[in-house]
């Protein structure tokens, strides 16, 4: 289930157990969205974009690299005239280019701490509220959310009303297309296969984010492009290419 919060902390001790030598983590969602405290993680490296929900411009990311021995031989894919003086060196200087994304994250540090209880009080407060208009859409579909809350970070997987017939991944791509080109509403629809035994089994799913700019009608506007579908009787049949 896409967007579901993962126990990264106890997966890299299952994988150190299990003999495994080097553990990357790509958690590019997760600065700005959940904890993240790279050091308990425990990883060799760990990944996170910050131009997705740490309010960067696009590019920005870190890439955390524990302490060992072996780090020496790891290199920038990019060489340039700091070759060789490791990898923090080497990736703060990759030749000529445009390095004023990078420069902002002071400033956003600062924006951020505008907020009540800074980052925290943000990821707090998008986790509240989306966790409450996921359950507002549910309700009024019928459906159920992907994951309990808990498990669920600034993002809520909603299960979708099972008569718009979402039967594949393209007619999941046909859905989102349609609402965006026919109520401006973009949302990523998921399928999910339905298991053997399942009745009457939810077969797609949105994924709906929260961040400090989105407002209430955000979400009846999608709310409302669904139910109109579903009041047309209309499904991803239906629905062109
Ligand atoms: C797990 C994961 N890795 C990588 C990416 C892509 O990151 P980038 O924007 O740096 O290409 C995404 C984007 O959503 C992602 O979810």
């Amino acid at each position: 289930m896409p967007s579901v919060l993962i126990p990264v902390k106890e997966l890299v001790k299952l994988c150190r157990d299990e003999g495994v030598d080097q553990i990357f983590v790509d958690a590019a969602h997760a600065i700005g969205c959940t904890e993240v405290d790279v050091k308990d993680i425990g990883a060799d490296f760990y990944t996170s974009n910050l131009h997705k929900w740490f309010f960067c411009p696009p590019s920005v990311a870190f890439l955390y690299c524990r302490k060992s021995d072996k780090q020496s031989d790891l290199h920038h894919p990019v060489v340039s005239h700091e070759y060789g003086n490791g990898l923090a060196m080497e990736s703060a200087w990759i030749g000529t280019r445009d390095y004023s994304a990078q420069l902002v994250v002071p400033e956003v540090v600062e924006f951020v701490n505008r907020f009540e209880g800074g980052i925290d009080g943000i990821k707090k407060r998008n986790h509240d509220r989306v966790v409450e208009i996921g359950e507002m859409l549910v309700k009024e579909w019928g459906t159920h959310l992907g994951s309990p809350p808990g498990m669920c970070a600034s993002l809520v997987m909603v299960g979708l009303p099972t008569c718009l017939g979402i039967s594949s991944d393209s007619d999941a791509m046909k859905l989102r297309t349609h609402l965006r080109d026919c109520y401006g509403v973009e949302v990523p629809i998921y399928y999910r296969a339905p298991k053997d035994e399942e009745v009457n089994p939810i077969t797609g799913y949105a994924r709906i984010s929260h961040q400090v700019y989105n407002t209430i009608d955000d979400y009846y506007k999608f709310r409302d492009a669904v139910n109109k579908l579903v009041n047309d009787g209309l499904t991803c049949a239906q629905f062109s290419n």
